[in-house]
């Protein structure tokens, strides 16, 4: 097969604000999407379902975030915009860094005060960046983030813009290509409710014109700490150790209750021991290392498994949205939450056998 190439030239005749710009512009890419659909024994088995996850931590720069990136920063790039800005929990911000860099745009990225895993905000420097922590959380920076780009010369790029969806759709384009229709189901995080709302978009358009004949029940997972759409209002003070949801007024709000109401599915909380026994069963049981927000998918399902609502049989596939390695300090602690610390031994082969038990 040959290489993949990127969401925009994979997907262009699909991607109706890619394909307005004047011929010739330029498309900004890092070869983002072509994510692997990995299959997942041992919640299959748990289960008595077929269940794969959408590995999104294999994009260039660790997330979801680049598909919709890649084609944000390519309509900016078209429309002579020299700076770029967004707010973020982290991963947007990564990624906005890294494809301005890859445009020669200046970015600015708006982040919540000390809640940001180390590798995202390390990914943000390294690509150049201009790094504002502000006094304030994720909905904060977002409100700045908006006023900014309506007051001055500077293009929004969270996924209120619409080419971000535009591109985050892909990823639903991919699992049907694959599977050769859509899933029963489709679990995902929700946080500012984007990817719910890209991925109900990209299911429907594919169902809309041929490559499937159905769409799955969406099945949105909030951090119980910030779980608005499930309580019905914002919430002022969100928490959760899963930063990259921590949202208490999602952008894309009604767009996420439209997935979940046009699908017949549901949009749930789940506790962040229940983030953390996924994140768990995710490395230690499939070999798939994500950041806790990712494993929000998973532990819905296993809830609504636990609660007698997965019918066996389906073929479910869970989106984990980042890769582990963003924020490893929750793979360092024991289940009772105790830090993990390595047996020490010498440089000795029969020490070393010893200490592994084969002596
Ligand atoms: N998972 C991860 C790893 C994320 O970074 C995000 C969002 C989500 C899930 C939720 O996706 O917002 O489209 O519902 N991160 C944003 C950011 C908010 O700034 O990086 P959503």
């Amino acid at each position: 097969a040959a290489p993949w190439r990127g969401v925009i030239p994979e997907y262009r005749e699909r991607l109706p604000l890619v394909g307005a710009l004047a011929p010739g512009s330029r498309d900004v890419t890092l070869a983002e999407g072509g994510t692997p659909l990995v299959p997942a024994p041992a919640l299959s088995e748990r289960l008595g379902c077929e269940v794969r996850l959408k590995v999104e931590g294999c994009n260039p720069t660790g997330s979801f975030k680049d598909r919709g990136m890649t084609t944000a920063i390519t309509v900016a790039v078209a429309g002579g915009a020299r700076a770029v800005v967004c707010a973020s929990t982290g991963n947007t911000s990564a990624s906005a860094a890294a494809y301005a860099t890859a445009a020669g745009l200046r970015c600015a990225v708006l982040v919540p005060d000390g809640k940001i895993a180390m590798g995202k905000l390390a990914q943000a420097v390294a690509h150049g960046a201009t790094l504002l922590q502000v006094d304030g959380n994720f909905d904060d920076c977002l409100t700045v983030a908006r006023k900014l780009s309506e007051a001055y010369p500077v293009e929004l790029v969270n996924s209120v813009n619409p080419a971000r969806i535009e591109g985050q759709k892909t990823a639903a384009f991919e699992v049907v290509d694959v599977l050769g229709d859509a899933p029963d189901v489709h679990c995902l995080p929700v946080g500012n409710a984007g990817n719910i709302t890209a991925y109900w978009k990209g299911y429907t358009e594919y169902a809309d014109d041929g490559p499937a004949t159905r769409r799955p029940r969406m099945w949105g997972f909030q951090a119980a700490g910030a779980a608005p759409i499930v309580k019905g209002h914002p919430v002022d003070q969100p928490e959760t150790i899963a930063t990259a949801i921590r949202i208490g007024n999602p952008a894309s709000w009604e767009q996420a209750v439209a997935a979940r109401e046009e699908s017949g599915g549901v949009i749930e909380a789940v506790t962040d021991e229940q983030i953390l026994a996924a994140h768990r069963w995710l490395s230690a049981r499939e070999g798939v290392f994500v950041e806790p927000a990712s494993a929000a998918g998973v532990a819905g399902l296993l809830q609504r498994h636990a609660a007698g609502q997965v019918d066996p049989g389906q073929r479910i596939v869970v989106t984990v949205t980042g890769h582990g390695l963003k924020d490893p300090q929750w793979a360092l602690r024991g289940e009772d939450g105790t830090p993990v610390q390595p047996v020490r031994v010498g440089s000795d082969t029969v020490e070393v056998a010893g200490a592994l038990g084969l002596a």
